[in-house]
């Protein structure tokens, strides 16, 4: 049940005028099992399918009966595989919102229910939902820094006098499409030389990705850096350069954040500069938490996931654990 504390301050003012309520987060009972709820957004790219695989993975070593839906790419589908986890009775929801607004609802709706709520790897607009009030905690990286990371290597590595950049983005209304355009566009600003083009969304898919690239290649055909998003859109702007007869590499700069197998693959061909990671592997980090919530303890607002950088230094070492 829901705790709730009453503020006022006499019973009489308590029954005759608007009384102010506090919320608490729902408490999550210590047991032996519990009935986890993972609602994915989607499963069409290798970080999803790793994501998910985390958390069936996670689900035997950590005693959860888990739930998992997939909402094949709409946020709709999401908010309705929240409710329906609700109606199962999940004693506690991971959730990795498609898009910052239209799954406040769920995430609302889980808390009236009862239900303790972690975000995992997006998060929801803060102005709407806020962590320690409508759910426990965020469980992800930083995606502006990541953004900013990106552009910072680009411009130390990127040797021209000038660039034409074009900018693949993610899913329009998530938090890592919002936050890695504003990493990357604000350090990349402080550089005279790049230009960004273009910028435009291919909702973190490698199909979309090369389509968009193909199109965007028609009125810029003379870019020089690309930075996607994500691999799966990295990938797919090489095979429209390709296709165009341009050598990502060589004459142009392709610059990503992930680290998949083909990302690093692609390191290693010379044909990308760089991937900053963003792991997909949350199941173990929501374990733990789960179990210090359990327990009682304060858990921090932003459980941050700390992200490494692969480059040519480093991507063959690290490829035999990619995904
Ligand atoms: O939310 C993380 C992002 O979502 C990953 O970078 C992307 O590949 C995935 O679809």
């Amino acid at each position: 049940m829901k705790r709730r504390t009453i503020l006022g301050a006499s019973f009489l003012a308590l029954a005759m005028s608007t009384v102010a309520i506090a919320q608490s987060l729902p408490p999550l009972e210590q047991k032996e099992r519990y009935k986890v709820g993972f609602p994915q957004m989607e499963s069409n790219n290798p970080w999803r399918i790793a994501e998910s695989k985390s958390f069936v993975d996670t689900a035997e070593a950590c005693n959860w009966d888990l739930i998992s839906t997939d909402a094949g790419g709409s946020a709709a589908k999401q908010v309705a595989d929240v409710d329906s986890m609700i109606a199962q009775g999940i004693d506690v929801l991971f959730l990795p919102p498609r898009e910052e607004k239209p799954l406040i609802p769920a995430v609302k709706k889980a808390a009236a229910a009862g239900i303790p709520t972690f975000l995992v790897d997006r998060s929801v607009d803060p102005n709407n939902a806020k962590a320690g009030v409508d759910y426990v905690s965020f469980l992800g990286s930083d995606f502006i820094d990541q953004g900013r990371r990106v552009a910072e290597w680009t411009i130390e590595n990127f040797k021209g006098d000038k660039a034409v950049v074009v900018q693949l983005e993610g899913t329009t209304g998530s938090s890592p499409a919002n936050d890695r355009k504003k990493g990357f566009d604000d350090a990349i600003a402080k550089d005279p030389r790049f230009t960004i083009v273009a910028s435009q969304t291919g909702d973190f898919a490698r199909d979309k990705g090369r389509q968009v690239m193909e199109t965007v290649l028609q009125a810029h055909p003379d870019v020089d850096v690309v930075y996607a998003h994500n691999d799966e859109m990295a990938i797919g702007a090489i095979q429209a350069l390709e296709l165009a007869g341009r050598k990502p590499g060589e004459d142009v700069l392709i610059v990503s954040i992930d680290g998949t197998r083909d990302a690093l693959q692609a390191i290693i061909d010379g044909k990308m500069g760089v991937t900053v990671e963003s792991s997909p592997f949350f199941g173990p980090l929501a374990c733990e938490t789960m179990k210090r919530y359990a327990a009682g303890e304060e858990i921090e607002p932003w459980v941050q996931v700390k992200d490494r950088i692969f480059t040519q230094a480093n991507a063959a070492e690290n490829i035999k654990d990619a995904y």
